[in-house]
């Protein structure tokens, strides 16, 4: 079941703990834990964040520059909000974003990761938590992993970061799962490269346009069309907010697209 704090309240705790959002997200915070199979829902309480430090990345992947950030621990709040005892290897993080950006990650890795919810960036100006440009961007949370190489792609960077649940995957995103088994590989592809912004079966992120419901994608698109659209969507769109999937090559393509033709007789009744 979904639980939303009110952005005021959301306002509220934020000014609580003497933080000034430049933008509030209309969506809310909202998050919720299942441990062993048994639904149990925890509110995000930003008051209960603990350990607020400075951090140094050598190397932030966003800004590609070294960046220093005031901080707070992931692994510890996360204990701190879900208990010392949550059961790390089947559970998974699912990241909610503002903008509608919904990436997840397994918690074991990402509780060994030694993550920080990053709130406030040295470089702002005075008065701010974040540089003007990157401000509506990138508040009022950025996860930021100083000890994870850029390129490792287990570790997701989400920023606008406004809730976390910690969920089975595939209890979160069970709509969007292939009745068979052959189509799991093309599932697994789509589930951490595209179902981040992208919805299939209302399942996934909410910043990219939906994939089966009411039409399947593979109903009004061409296949080489989508795989010319993913290689470089602005030669279709010069505004297309969809970044190029350059990691995606043709073997991985035809996966992806197998399970997508063949969710189309597994679309939800409304
Ligand atoms: C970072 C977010 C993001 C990711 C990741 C992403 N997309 Fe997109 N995609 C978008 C957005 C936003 C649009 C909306 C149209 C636009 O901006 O061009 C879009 C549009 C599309 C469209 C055109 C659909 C339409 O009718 O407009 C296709 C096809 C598509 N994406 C395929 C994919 C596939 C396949 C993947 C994974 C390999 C993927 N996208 C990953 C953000 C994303």
């Amino acid at each position: 079941m979904r639980k939303y704090l009110e952005p005021a309240i959301m306002i509220c705790l934020a000014l609580a703990l003497g933080l000034t959002f430049k933008q509030e997200s209309s969506e809310g915070v909202k998050d919720s834990v299942v441990v062993n199979g048994n639904d149990t829902s925890w509110r995000l309480d930003v008051t209960k964040l603990q350990g607020d430090t400075l951090i140094h990345l050598p190397f932030d992947p966003y800004f590609k520059a070294p960046k220093t950030y005031k901080a707070f621990p992931l692994t510890a709040n996360l204990k701190a909000f879900f208990g010392a005892d949550i059961k790390e290897e089947s559970l998974d993080v699912i990241f909610e974003c503002a903008d509608g950006y919904k990436p997840h990650m397994s918690l074991e890795k990402a509780l060994a990761g030694n993550g920080y919810l990053a709130y406030h960036d040295l470089a702002a100006s005075e008065g701010s938590h974040w540089p003007d440009s990157v401000a509506g961007t990138l508040a009022p949370f950025y996860l930021v992993w100083p000890d994870v190489e850029a390129g490792n792609k287990d570790y997701v960077r989400p920023y606008a970061l406004i809730g976390i649940e910690l969920k089975k995957a595939e209890v979160e995103f069970a709509a969007a799962i292939p009745r068979l088994a052959k189509h799991m590989e093309g599932y697994d592809l789509f589930s951490s490269t595209c179902m981040k912004c992208h919805s299939m079966n209302k399942a996934g992120g909410a910043k990219a346009p939906e994939f089966n419901f009411p039409k399947n994608i593979t109903e009004y698109w061409t296949k080489e069309n989508i795989w010319a659209f993913i290689q470089d969507p602005t030669s279709f769109r010069y505004s297309s907010q969809m970044p190029a999937m350059t990691s995606i090559d043709r073997a991985d393509f035809e996966k992806i697209y197998a399970y997508l033709e063949s969710m189309k007789t597994q679309k939800p009744s409304e």
